[in-house]
């Protein structure tokens, strides 16, 4: 049977918060899109991946709209700490920089702007799959997909913006030899733990530790979110909730004393670490944003910020383009992104090899560490350039 086409101006995949907020930028300027997304939007809404909204992510969300209930339920953090030989070491992150961050799940921020779409009706499709694009390198690319009846379905447009992840068909659909891709692995992951019991502190912990890094987070007053460091083997099934409180206490320890609040574990599950890049970020009529384009370790926060400010870039160049008819923003898109991207890739592999513990360093290599650590939490100069760089460098 014949595919019944639809007409776009621009076709998005994935409703990650890349897709998302291009959608609704782009809705705001006049251009219309599709959002199409594999996953159903429960489980969208359900992912917990991200919590710290830099300030540059805040104040956009909030100018478009989609900020009010981030504003009432988000929690400021004005610092936080770095632990190390068993004592907290505070960054005041707003005393070096007049800024601060805000703690608000990803998840709230897709289920917020997927309400904002449904509230303008403005079209989201869940549960697609088969997703194939064609003709990029042409004025007219094409989304051939199935929707979520099974129906085969065309969406043609004039641009596809390629906001379906790491995993996502976008980037595998340039041919190789247009991109060149920089990859960096590292010998550990991330067990993340969401619990309900209030957090242990009020503001974030960074804990190098000889057994492996820790993270204590939240989500709420009565939700904490835990990171271990573990090898990237590790099964989560080898991760009793005890042993995971167990590991906690161990790693979390101070010489004061620091007592860690345990509660029902309400999920787990372990991430792989990586950094990532594919340059350029655009193929023909083709533009990648997020992590369809590149992956930072989230030791740095700054994997959806780098997202949102990709699209921010993009939906500039997309109206420019499809509105005025002027290529010239489109044309510098990939080089305007990636130097925040590398920047961020940076920021995020310092503040990586700095606090986890590497089983290949030998004892030169961990004394070094030490030193960057006291360093850091003793120099004013080196501590505002992690702040700077942890609470959003500005837009351009
Ligand atoms: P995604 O959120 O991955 O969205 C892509 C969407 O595309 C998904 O919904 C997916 O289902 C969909 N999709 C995939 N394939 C297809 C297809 N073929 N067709 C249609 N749809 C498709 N970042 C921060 O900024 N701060 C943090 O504190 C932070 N902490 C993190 C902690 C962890 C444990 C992890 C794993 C990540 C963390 N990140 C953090 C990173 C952040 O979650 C990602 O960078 C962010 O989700 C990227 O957004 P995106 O929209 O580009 O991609
Ligand atoms: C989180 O709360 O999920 C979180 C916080 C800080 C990070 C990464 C993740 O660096």
């Amino acid at each position: 049977m014949e595919a019944s086409v639809t007409d776009t101006q621009v076709g998005i995949i994935g409703a990650g918060p890349a897709g998302l907020v291009l959608s609704y930028l782009l809705h705001l300027e006049g251009i219309d899109a599709v959002v199409l997304e594999a996953r159903s939007r429960e489980y969208v809404e359900k992912r917990v991946r991200a919590g710290v909204c830099e300030q540059p992510t805040v104040e956009l969300l909030r100018e478009i709209g989609v900020g009010e209930r981030m504003a009432a339920e988000g929690l400021p953090h004005h610092g936080l700490s770095l632990r190390f030989d068993g004592a907290d070491h505070r960054i005041d992150l707003t005393a070096l920089t007049g800024k601060a961050i805000t703690v608000y799940g990803q998840q709230e921020i897709v289920k917020d702007l997927i309400a904002a779409h449904a509230g303008k009706g403005l079209p989201i499709e869940f549960e697609v799959s088969d997703v194939e694009l064609h003709d990029l390198d042409t004025e007219s690319p094409r989304v051939t997909y199935r929707d979520a009846e099974g129906n085969a379905r065309e969406l043609d447009c004039a641009v596809i913006a390629g906001c379906d992840g790491f995993h996502g068909v976008s980037r595998p659909s340039i041919p190789g030899v247009e991109l060149i891709a920089y990859d960096h692995q590292y010998p550990f992951a991330w067990l993340g733990v969401l619990a309900r019991t209030p957090p242990s502190h009020e503001e974030l912990i960074y804990t190098h530790h000889e057994r492996g890094f820790a993270l204590h987070s939240m989500r709420s007053p009565e939700i904490t979110r835990l990171y271990l460091q573990v090898d990237p083997a590790e099964r989560i099934e080898n991760w009793s909730d005890d042993r995971i409180w167990a590991e906690l206490e161990q790693r979390l320890e101070t010489k004061e004393g620091f007592s860690l609040r345990e509660g029902p574990v309400l999920e787990k599950s372990i991430t792989p670490m990586r950094s990532f890049v594919v340059e350029p970020m655009r193929y023909g009529r083709l533009f990648l944003a997020g992590d369809a384009a590149h992956i930072v370790p989230p030791t740095g926060a700054k994997g959806m910020n780098l997202a949102i400010a990709d699209v921010r870039n993009l939906s500039r160049a997309l109206k420019a383009l499809l509105r005025d008819k002027d290529g010239e923003l489109a044309a510098s898109y990939s080089d305007r992104c990636l130097r925040r991207v590398w920047r961020a890739e940076h920021f995020s592999w310092y503040m990586t090899s700095m606090l986890h513990t590497d089983p290949n360093a030998d004892a030169f290599q961990r004394r070094l560490q030490l030193s960057q650590l006291r360093y850091t939490a003793s120099s004013t100069a080196a501590a505002t350039s992690l702040a700077e760089n942890y609470v959003g460098l500005p837009f351009e």
